[in-house]
């Protein structure tokens, strides 16, 4: 796969062969990007996916110790405790769209709900104040775009930590039960470091607003391009959205790419040698697609499909948001569709922007209509 200024990288596409590869039984991948031996330009629009300091770039006790930091404070428990406080918040946008839809009758969902529900929940959790929302959400989309120039990318890394330490003496002075106060009483004890601590925060608000966006996005505009499934999601059960959900992470999933796992020996998979010192992609999107797996229908949207889809990951590395996101999607999705049953694409599906990412994969806007 060729990444931006000529970078290449590996992709498995064969969903059997990723899953062996990402649960690393013998050892031979790290994440760390010391071990990566391609040439990067100064402010590589993909920099901030690869120079981080936090458990994704960590390998074994390193990134144990440091995904337990967090998995320690978000447990089971917690994401099932913050439910509540979900399904009130999609009412409340729910009921604030009307309010949005503009002079041509339009509204866009991505902007007015797929985008605040999650950033709103995640940085509950997180423990970030209203006034710094703003700020990561334009950090948040500068990261995940790769036609973002070196200056760009070069102010937006130098802003992120400034912005986490920011935060994190806020929640110093006033700590409360969220995740930057338990980061900060790990920091005092030794666990993890300051840098760590900022490092850590940014990632759980990145990655826990921009998948769960694109998948309300992705399902929202699934549904509304395929009216057979939308009328069976709409006669069925809470079983019927959860697998709307599934359904949406596998054909559409939110992280079409991730980088990167370096192997540190030659390796052998597929018929293919991949060299130490390369960079190797998980391809999300693509799995999600295999025919091989899901069959040779593997291209159409079917909430009746049984295969498991990979898109949170495998390994030690798998996603530990993804009960979280499934609980937003789960409520977020169904309560749309009922309080809206008329809700219909404004545009024609192929004048849908995609994001400009190659790592983050949804449409820049959903314009609507309300039909009420
Ligand atoms: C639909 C929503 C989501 C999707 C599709 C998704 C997808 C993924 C994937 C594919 C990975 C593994 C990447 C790899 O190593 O190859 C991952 C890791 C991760 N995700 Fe998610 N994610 C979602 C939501 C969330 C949420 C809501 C949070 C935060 C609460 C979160 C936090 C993380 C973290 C911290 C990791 C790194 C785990 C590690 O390296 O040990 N994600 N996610």
């Amino acid at each position: 796969m060729e990444l931006p200024d000529g970078v290449v990288g590996w992709v498995v596409t064969r969903q059997e062969l990723l899953a062996e590869l990402l649960t690393d039984a013998d050892n031979v991948l790290s994440k760390d990007l010391s071990h990566w031996t391609a040439e990067r330009p100064e402010g590589w629009p993909l920099t901030g996916m690869v120079e981080v300091t936090n458990m994704v770039t960590a390998d074994g006790p390193e990134h144990r110790r440091l995904r337990r930091s967090v998995t320690g404070f978000l447990t089971p428990r917690r994401v099932k405790d913050t439910g509540t406080h979900i399904a009130a918040l999609v009412q409340d946008l729910l009921d604030d769209l009307p309010q949005q839809v503009g002079a041509d009758g339009t509204v866009d969902l991505s902007a007015h709900f797929s985008s605040p529900l999650p950033l709103s929940v995640i940085c509950q959790l997180v423990g970030v104040p209203e006034s710094y929302r703003l700020r990561i959400r334009e950090l948040v989309d500068s990261i995940f775009d790769h036609t973002a120039d070196a200056q760009e990318v070069l102010t937006t890394q130098d802003d992120i930590v400034p912005l986490m330490e920011n935060i994190a003496d806020f929640r110093r002075e006033r700590p409360g039960d969220d995740l930057t106060t338990h980061l900060i009483s790990e920091r005092d004890r030794g666990v993890i470091t300051a840098s760590e601590l900022s490092d850590t925060m940014w990632l759980m608000v990145s990655a826990g607003y921009e998948t769960t966006r694109n998948l309300l996005t992705n399902g929202t505009r699934a549904l509304l391009t395929h009216p057979d499934q939308r009328a069976l999601a709409d006669a069925g059960d809470a079983v019927t959205w959860a697998a709307v959900v599934e359904e949406t992470l596998r054909w559409d999933s939110p992280v079409a790419n991730f980088l990167a796992r370096y192997p540190l020996k030659d390796i052998h998979i597929g018929g293919v040698t991949i060299p130490a010192g390369d960079a190797i992609i998980a391809p999300y999107s693509a799995v999600g697609r295999d025919v091989e797996f899901h069959g040779a229908d593997a291209n159409r949207f079917d909430i009746r499909r049984t295969t498991k889809h990979m898109s949170f990951g495998a390994g030690p590395h798998a996603c530990l948001g993804a009960h979280l996101a499934r609980l937003q999607a789960t409520t977020a999705l169904p309560a749309l569709f009922a309080r809206y049953p008329h809700l219909a694409l404004a545009v024609e599906e192929s004048e849908l922007l995609p994001n400009p990412s190659a790592i983050s994969n949804s449409t820049l806007h959903l314009p609507v209509t309300l039909g009420t």
